[in-house]
């Protein structure tokens, strides 16, 4: 039965009928899957240049970058180049009064003063393999979940340690088609990784949040990196023997240019998408998680914005703050945007309607599908306006920094309670906690925090009934007269967390039983009794129904596939290796209004405004845009063309994926996508959704020409005509 079943998956992956630019598609199957697509399209080298176990082809000069985006080689001497913002924290991290490599930008000027980064990994793909059948291997159809997870889980550290045995690779196994097929992946991680150049933010990050999710675009949102390795080739630790990385291969970058219509591919790691979920599911996100964290989060930025306005010194402390929950909280709004203009819930309802036709003709699909909808309608039914609850109560005090704040002392009071944690623990906590406090209170404006606690506070009490909140909010709430401003007073007036001079002492001489002060702290208290309120109240339902939507899924993708055999299904995202493609081209976001495919420097002056921060242009830029001192990088339309747009189906992860050309060249650096298409996670449509990358020449112009580091330029190779 279990054979068949992989049988039948397997025929509707290798029947193909024609498709639009949607899908992330697995590099293994590309020749049988999408080879003949991609020709037809442009495309001039094969599949088996793009991947192969072989010999050397494009895969082996993709890497995961850190643990959440992708990045490439492009030298022989492991240079790889990834976006400004997958390297912000350690541009940052690099960064003080001294040497501000966040303003001003930083480049080695030979290898000798390249920056170590501890911590930092790359992960290269030696090769992927089908494993389902090793996977599935004693899974019953009668087991119930628990055993079928713990059968897996078995099966699955087996096949890891036999594939790495004696290697120095890592291994992964991974589910694909919500856990109906399994792949296995083995890693090549390099842990020295220096930094080699970034440009300043006002390029790097030039239109900042407000120009993020968005067309037309001019960051120049790229940096650069060098892989170490040992003498011999091999993976090690940082040392400074360590050399360049010698890879196996790199990329060639054209400088041709780009035109409408072209062919592109990406390749990289997309993170995640849930595209074959029922309405029910995208009724969830769009009207239950979504509305919360755009309403909530929105009033947050507007404090934050308002505060970094009127003080310079406040810009500083909560940009990073800011650009943390902007970036989500934008594109939930372009997401909730998209669906609805889609119609997406009214699609996958009519949808539904003829499956629960298909799943009505024949006795076998009766027994298999037919109660399948109604199961997920049940479940969604319950767990929507639960998860609604939660999400409004988690962002709502734990949105407040203070409460936030406290609750990371609860090791801290657990321990000191505890008779078996020594005093060395004590003391390695109070140590940890101190650090930890420098960060906090170098970026906490206690005003600023105040301002969010009302609003936020303000929306939970006319949100939500009494009885659906946690007694000790209540509590204060009420014998404040149900005035959050008093209670806002009483918390901040009291806490010891509102002030470092109050925390620091203490915890320079910290005893074990100076816990009563925090575990009686107000703002302690608020923390730890809203957690332990929400695991009672919904973190419970939200997991047991999660487990039986992830069982849902499996069969509902697996009959999705078996009612349409002849279209080409890709898997949701999950953070592996993928292949999009599509060709560069413009868009029309409304009613008359019609996009180009790529901006220009002309743009980049045309939005500056030395008052406002995220469009200031550096001295240096508007010299060579005045001079039009391009050297080669130019468009034979005279301009410095900027950023372009594709047709490519990307997700989070994509950022610093390679955007490559018809011959395998690279002539762009993934990094966005545009507003009106961020529903593309959940419904991809050709006509709204696009990528959006840096044209690789205004990133070689900038290293060329405005950092004067041409010596990067020198180990490159790139092709011209
Ligand atoms: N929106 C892009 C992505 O999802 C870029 C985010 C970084 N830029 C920013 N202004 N916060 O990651
Ligand atoms: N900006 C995203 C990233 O960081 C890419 C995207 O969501 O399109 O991966």
């Amino acid at each position: 039965m279990k054979k068949l079943f992989i049988t039948v998956l397997a025929i509707a992956l290798f029947t193909n009928p024609a498709k639009s630019d949607e899908g992330m598609w697995i590099p293994l199957f590309l020749g049988e899957l999408n080879e003949a697509e991609m020709a037809a399209m442009g495309m001039r080298i094969t599949a088996e240049d793009i991947y192969s176990e072989n010999h050397s082809s494009l895969k082996d000069a993709i890497v995961i970058f850190g643990g959440g985006c992708t990045a490439e080689v492009i030298s022989g001497e492991g240079l790889i180049l990834t976006n400004h913002h997958c390297g912000f924290g350690r541009i940052q991290s690099h960064s003080s009064l001294e040497h501000d490599y966040l303003t001003n930008g930083f480049w080695a000027m030979d290898k000798s003063e390249e920056l170590t980064n501890p911590g930092l990994k790359v992960t290269f793909l030696i090769r992927m393999e089908e494993v389902t059948e090793q996977v599935l291997e004693g899974v019953e159809l009668n087991m119930n979940e628990s055993d079928r997870s713990a059968k897996i889980e078995e099966n699955i550290i087996k096949i890891k340690e036999d594939a790495v045995k004696d290697t120095r690779y890592n291994a992964l196994v991974k589910s694909f088609f919500c856990q109906n097929r399994y792949f296995l992946f083995i890693n090549e991680v390099f842990e020295d990784v220096r930094l080699v150049g970034a440009p300043p933010s006002s390029i790097g990050k030039f239109g900042g949040d407000t120009d993020n999710w968005m067309w037309p675009r001019h960051t120049g949102d790229f940096s650069l990196f060098r892989i170490y390795a040992d003498s011999a080739n091999n993976p090690a630790k940082y040392s400074v023997h360590n050399i360049p990385y010698k890879p196996k291969k790199h990329l060639t970058i054209s400088t041709r240019g780009v035109k409408q219509d072209d062919f592109t591919f990406i390749f990289g790691y997309p993170g995640s998408t849930t595209e074959y979920i029922p309405s029910f599911g995208v009724d969830l996100q769009v009207n239950y998680i979504n509305p919360v964290r755009i309403a909530l989060q929105g009033k947050r930025i507007d404090i934050y914005k308002q505060a970094m306005n009127d003080s310079p010194e406040i810009r500083i402390q909560y940009a990073a703050k800011l650009a943390g929950i902007a970036n989500g909280w934008k594109k939930s709004i372009g997401e909730n945007r998209g669906i609805m203009r889609l119609k997406t819930i009214d699609k996958k309802e009519a949808f539904e309607l003829e499956f629960q036709e298909w799943a009505g003709t024949s006795e076998e699909r009766r027994l298999k599908y037919r109660t399948l909808l109604d199961e997920f309608k049940k479940i969604y039914n319950e767990l929507s306006p639960v998860y609604r609850n939660s999400i409004f109560l988690g962002e709502s005090v734990f949105g407040i920094e203070l409460i936030k704040y406290a609750r990371t002392y609860r090791d801290m009071v657990n321990a000191s309670k505890d008779k078996n944690a020594g005093v060395e623990k004590i003391q390695a906590l109070a140590s940890d906690l101190k650090k930890a406090s420098d960060t906090f209170y170098k970026n906490y404006q206690v005003a600023v925090d105040k301002d969010v606690f009302i609003a936020l506070m303000t929306a939970l009490f006319s949100d939500k009934d009494q009885s659906e909140l946690p007694a000790v909010l209540t509590r204060l709430y009420n014998n404040c007269d149900q005035d959050v401003e008093k209670m806002c007073e009483k918390i901040y007036s009291r806490s010891v967390f509102t002030s470092k001079e109050k925390l620091i002492p203490l915890l320079d001489n910290y005893k074990r039983p100076d816990y009563k002060i925090l575990e009686k702290d107000i703002a302690f208290k608020i923390a730890v009794e809203t957690g332990i309120f929400a695991n009672s109240r919904y973190v419970s339902v939200i997991s047991a129904n999660s487990l039986k939507l992830d069982s849902l899924m499996r069969i509902y993708m697996a009959a999705q596939i078996e009612m349409q055999p002849m279209k080409n299904f890709y898997p949701d995202a999950n953070f592996t290796l993928r292949i999009s493609y599509g060709n560069v081209s413009g868009f029309n976001p409304s009613d008359a209004v019609a996009y180009n495919y790529f901006t220009t420097l002309e743009g980049i002056m045309e939005k500056e405004d030395p008052d406002i921060f995220d469009y200031v242009v550096d001295e240096k830029l508007k010299e060579l845009y005045l001079n039009k001192d391009y050297g080669n990088y130019a468009d034979q339309d005279g301009t410095m063309h900027v950023c372009f747009t594709a047709t490519n189906h990307t997700s989070g992860g994509n950022s610093g994926s390679p955007v490559l050309d018809a011959d395998g060249n690279l002539i762009g650096l993934n990094f966005d996508r545009c507003w009106e298409g961020t529903m593309s996670d959940i419904d991809y449509d050709i006509s709204q959704c696009r990528n959006i990358g840096l044209d690789i020449r205004y990133c070689l112009f900038i290293i060329d020409k405005f950092a004067g580091a041409g010596h990067l330029i020198d180990e490159m190779t790139i092709v011209a005509d």
